[in-house]
């Protein structure tokens, strides 16, 4: 047996053709385009096509896409019920893990683990994550859900389902470019959760709701909450230093820097830094971007790490209108796309997942009966 690796680092666990990460050359490969490939030249649904079949579509192939998307996109009666009944105070990313899995109950198609049948259901998780989204969080502020727009694609209508009024162009390509940024990540924690799930082939349903559960944490997907946070606690470029010094000196970990894989930057944080300023100087008000900026630089000073994705998208999102505790129900709506075809894969090539352990407790203990134990 081979010998035990905290946080299974560095360990191959599955071959894969999605998604290709090069952590020395900050390089970021979906089926062989690098993803600058696709910013400012592809939309969300070009790359979501790409994941899910290996190769773009043809302008035919992306319009039967978007039509079906557009037929998903309603929610099931028993599922508007379900959100109607979560406290207004629930947390997104447990509301969204839960009604996930309450879609799963009602679809027809959710035990049938045929390819054909997953693409149908990778579909509807497609469409309807960033209803569910948008749903909740205009209930909560006590307003009507806004229905999407047919003629729309997914980034415009989250924005118009949340915000209840169209974004302009400038706003729908950034946010379009963040979901392909979010798209798909290699072997990170929520897709190996999907896969080990899919892996005992359990539905593509009870896959995405654990991956969900595992991006919720701070360490994974939850950390551009906390980025957007602390930008807010900081309040101003001239506190930078300040609160860094501070911050680092009580050990604290500063939410967006550093990565697993990445060691010389994450080429992701590259794109997102330029949306953040383009948004700032829109509207008149880059003091995020220059806070940002700033920490980025000392924080390379004094602890040599870069940002990573969720470092400028905290930014950008909160220029784009989202409140701060929808950004990683965000990265679930677009790492749903990455997180299906990983199911997909998984499926189409199946074998268990499962691991080992490095025995580290007691042996040959006696036992003793429970009315002697003291
Ligand atoms: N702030 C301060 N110090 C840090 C940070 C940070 N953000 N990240 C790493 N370090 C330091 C650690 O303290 C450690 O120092 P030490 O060796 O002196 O103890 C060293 O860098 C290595 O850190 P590890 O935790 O071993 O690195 P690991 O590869 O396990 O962690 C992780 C990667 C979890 C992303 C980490 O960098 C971190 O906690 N970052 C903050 C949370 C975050 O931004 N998460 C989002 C990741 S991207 C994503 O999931 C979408």
């Amino acid at each position: 047996m081979t010998s035990f690796k905290a946080g299974l680092e560095d360990i191959v666990a599955l071959r894969s053709e999605i998604c290709f990460i090069d952590g020395q050359r900050r390089r970021l490969v979906y089926r062989g385009y690098d993803i600058g490939e696709f910013i400012g030249k592809a939309t969300f649904e070009e790359v979501v096509y790409l994941l899910w079949h290996g190769e773009l579509p043809t302008q035919a192939q992306l319009s039967v896409l978007r039509e079906q998307i557009a037929a998903a996109q309603d929610l099931p009666k028993e599922l508007i019920d379900l959100i109607r009944t979560f406290p207004r105070d629930a947390e997104p990313m447990a509301v969204l893990r839960t009604a996930v899995s309450a879609l799963g109950v009602v679809d027809p198609d959710a035990n049938n683990n045929d390819r054909e049948a997953n693409l149908r259901k990778s579909v509807r998780l497609l469409a309807r994550l960033p209803m569910i989204i948008a749903y909740h969080a205009r209930l909560r502020e006590g307003q009507e859900p806004v229905a999407p727009r047919s003629d729309l694609g997914l980034a415009a209508n989250f924005l118009l389902m949340l915000r209840g009024n169209e974004p302009d162009q400038l706003e729908t390509d950034i946010f379009d470019a963040c979901l392909i940024l979010h798209a798909d990540h290699e072997l990170n924690a929520s897709t190996f959760t999907a896969r080990t799930v899919a892996s005992t082939l359990s539905d593509i349903y009870s896959a995405v709701t654990a991956a969900i559960g595992a991006l919720k944490g701070p360490l994974h997907g939850g950390a551009n909450e906390q980025v957007m946070r602390t930008l807010l606690e900081i309040g101003d470029p001239e506190r930078v230093v300040e609160w860094l010094d501070q911050a680092l000196e009580n050990k604290q970990r500063i939410m967006g820097f550093g990565h697993r894989v990445y060691k010389t930057g994450d080429p992701r944080a590259d794109f997102l830094r330029q949306f953040s300023q383009q948004l700032g100087e829109k509207r008149g008000d880059t003091r995020w971007y220059q806070m940002s900026r700033r920490l980025e630089e000392l924080m390379f000073e004094k602890k040599g790490l870069y940002p990573n994705v969720d470092f400028y998208s905290a930014s950008t999102y909160y220029m784009l209108g989202i409140p701060i505790d929808l950004y990683t129900p965000i990265f679930a709506f677009s790492r749903v796309s990455g997180w299906t075809a990983h199911v997909l894969e998984q499926y189409a090539d199946n074998r268990l997942i499962r691991p080992r352990a490095e025995y580290a407790g007691p042996m040959d203990l006696q036992f003793r009966p429970l009315a002697e134990r003291g």
